[in-house]
């Protein structure tokens, strides 16, 4: 079953990009337009929706976390994030204009599941992304968008998560599009952008992997790693510490590059590893500058500079150790790219210190019970 691939990981990584053309297929209209029949929530009472709720828990959580820089740019209405089981243990503010988007992989995790029922119970509509089909989070919600990603075998989600941001980039532009924020051309544009993200991702699995391998191969008995990002980056970069975690068991933390001098900066010493996730270079984008001025400011102190950048960023090149590439692409479909050489790493360091990277000590593939 895992067609000459030596784990399901690995087999399902090399699916990143086919979980991406899967899931946009079948939802654009021959001009253009985002037809979304499946979601059968009336159209005028989308229109009035005025807050987004994503529940979601893990690697489903840091797709939220994704969407909402994409969705609050093209919609205009706040997005929260909330683990779904902090949010259904206190008293969250919800109405009958709150959609409350639950994300899940497996359909089927119980944390999530009580979180929608709790939020349908105070009336607001919830839309499931859900890559399961007829699983129970898909049953008891109102709509449904699903992933068409495909089984995910092992426990460490992978591609599930790059088909779970592209879901939510279409749902965020479904709104936009009934709502009337974003101009028709920009849509269309997006949706261009969008459809052009498997190739780039199939770049990074033709050019990259040997390289990405290496890394690992040279930092494997490393203690610790820091995982940094901004804006979209850094879930991107949450994301990429849990995998290296789940898998690899090596202690990571992940957090917003912007934090470093408000507290982990003490952290970095000589030698120790760091992952940052680098904006698009071009176009003298502010975010580069400062995630570059963090890079700096680590190597300073001895760190190891591991860079997942776009290809070619002359900033990156004289700092970095390790530099994991990318394409060009625009900042919102950035994570779609970065968070693949991420997950080939951690999969190479779990392989390397001899762990089974398809099932992971302590973890199941769906948490059913709270
Ligand atoms: C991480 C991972 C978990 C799941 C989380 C939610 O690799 O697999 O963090 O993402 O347990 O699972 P689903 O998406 O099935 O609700």
């Amino acid at each position: 079953e895992k067609g000459g691939w030596d784990s399901f990981m690995d087999k399902e990584i090399h699916e990143d990009p086919a979980a991406v053309q899967q899931t946009l297929m079948g939802r654009l209209s021959e001009d253009g337009e985002i037809q979304l029949d499946e979601v059968r929530i009336d159209e005028n009472e989308l229109k009035s929706i005025d807050k987004i709720v994503v529940v979601a828990c893990g690697t489903a959580s840091y797709a939220g976390m994704v969407a909402k820089y994409a969705i609050e740019h093209w919609v205009r209405i706040p997005v929260e994030i909330e683990l779904a089981h902090e949010f259904r243990y206190r008293d969250p503010i919800l109405t009958p204009r709150t959609l409350v988007v639950a994300i899940s992989q497996s359909g089927e995790t119980m944390d999530t599941l009580m979180a929608l029922r709790h939020a349908r119970e105070q009336g607001s509509k919830v839309l499931a992304i859900c890559n399961t089909q007829g699983a129970s989070i898909a049953r008891e919600s109102d709509a449904v968008l699903y992933t068409h990603a495909g089984p995910e075998v092992a426990v460490a989600s992978t591609k599930a998560f790059v088909a779970q941001i592209t879901a939510a980039y279409i749902l965020g532009l479904y709104l936009a599009q009934i709502k009337g924020t974003v101009f028709r051309d920009e849509i269309r544009g997006t949706l261009d952008q969008l459809q052009a993200m498997p190739r780039k991702i199939q770049w990074i699995l033709d050019t990259q992997v040997d390289t990405i391998a290496k890394a690992a191969a040279q930092l494997d008995d490393a203690k610790s790693f820091l995982f940094l990002g901004r804006h979209v980056g850094y879930p991107v970069a949450l994301e990429g510490a849990l995998k290296l975690k789940e898998i690899a068991y090596t202690f990571t933390e992940g957090f917003a590059a912007g934090e470093l001098k408000h507290g982990p900066i003490a952290l970095v010493d000589e030698g120790e590893p760091v992952v940052f996730i680098v904006p698009p270079a071009r176009g003298r984008n502010i975010l580069h500058a400062k995630v570059i001025s963090g890079i700096e400011e680590v190597k300073a102190r001895g760190a190891t500079i591991i860079a997942v950048a776009e290809e070619g960023d002359p900033d990156v090149d004289r700092y970095a150790d390790f530099v994991f590439w990318r394409p060009e692409c625009p900042t919102l479909m950035s994570p779609l790219v970065d968070v693949v050489p991420l997950q080939l790493f951690a999969m190479d360091m779990a392989n390397q210190k001899g762990y089974d990277v398809d099932k992971p000590r302590n973890l199941a593939k769906s948490v059913t019970v709270e």
